[in-house]
């Protein structure tokens, strides 16, 4: 039986460098099921779907077919076997996957490939319904956050060391919204799984979120 570990919570809580993290020192899989729902958002917006017509947003669906793999321990996603990992991260991609990650149709196609990965290997998984829908039976169940304004500052220094010019207070807005919209939808909302250990990371280090993770997992291995 693989070891399970889920880790959900809003946008920008650190959940990805927290879970690479946890996963690189127990030699588990990280999956990032974010960058799925944002490959699939890629597709819809160089075919130029509407992310309000969920009719056109399924149909385009059936045409994704959506692989990961692993070079040297960091996740590759491919879309129709292009690997689109270094295309995805924009503005643009994450608030397309906001809007069309609340359709089933989209989430049922992801979430039976994540059910999958989980039951071959020792996974850390993060996204919004993991602990929730995708493995209610994980070993450890995480809800990591941090205040929005925490949140914010995080984004805005990421962004500024790019050499993008930004907003701290758009960039808040930005991160409310989309947690109104993960909060809110009506299939596999946002919400903490009754079991799992809420962490506010807004005054913890890196270091010491791990380590907690860490604690659990020995609680359970
Ligand atoms: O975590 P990340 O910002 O990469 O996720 C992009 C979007 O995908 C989120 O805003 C959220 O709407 C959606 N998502 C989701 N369920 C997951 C992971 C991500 O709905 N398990």
């Amino acid at each position: 039986m693989s070891f399970n570990v889920a880790i959900d919570g809003p946008a920008g809580a650190g959940k990805s460098t927290v879970a690479k993290a946890v996963a690189a020192k127990r030699n588990f899989i990280y999956v990032d099921t974010g960058a799925m729902y944002r490959t699939m958002a890629l597709y819809f917006l160089r075919k130029g779907v509407d992310k309000n017509d969920e009719a056109a947003v399924n149909k385009a669906c059936m045409e994704v077919s959506i692989s990961i793999a692993y070079e040297n321990g960091a996740q590759q996603v491919f879309l129709n076997g292009e690997n689109v990992s270094g295309l995805i991260r924009t503005e643009e991609v994450g608030n397309m996957a906001s809007a069309t990650s609340g359709y089933l149709f989209v989430r049922e196609k992801l979430v039976e490939l994540q059910k999958e990965m989980a039951r071959k290997s020792d996974v850390v998984m993060d996204g919004r319904d993991i602990g929730t829908c995708v493995l209610p039976e994980a070993d450890v169940k995480v809800y990591l956050t941090a205040s929005s304004l925490v949140r914010a500052r995080r984004r805005y220094r990421e962004l500024t060391e790019k050499g993008i010019t930004c907003d701290l207070k758009e960039i808040e807005q930005d991160i409310l919204d989309r947690d109104h919209r993960d909060m809110h939808r009506e299939h596999s909302p946002l919400v903490q799984a009754e079991d799992a250990v809420y962490l506010d990371s807004s005054d913890m280090t890196l270091d010491q979120v791990v380590d907690a993770i860490g604690r659990l997992i020995d609680q359970k291995i």
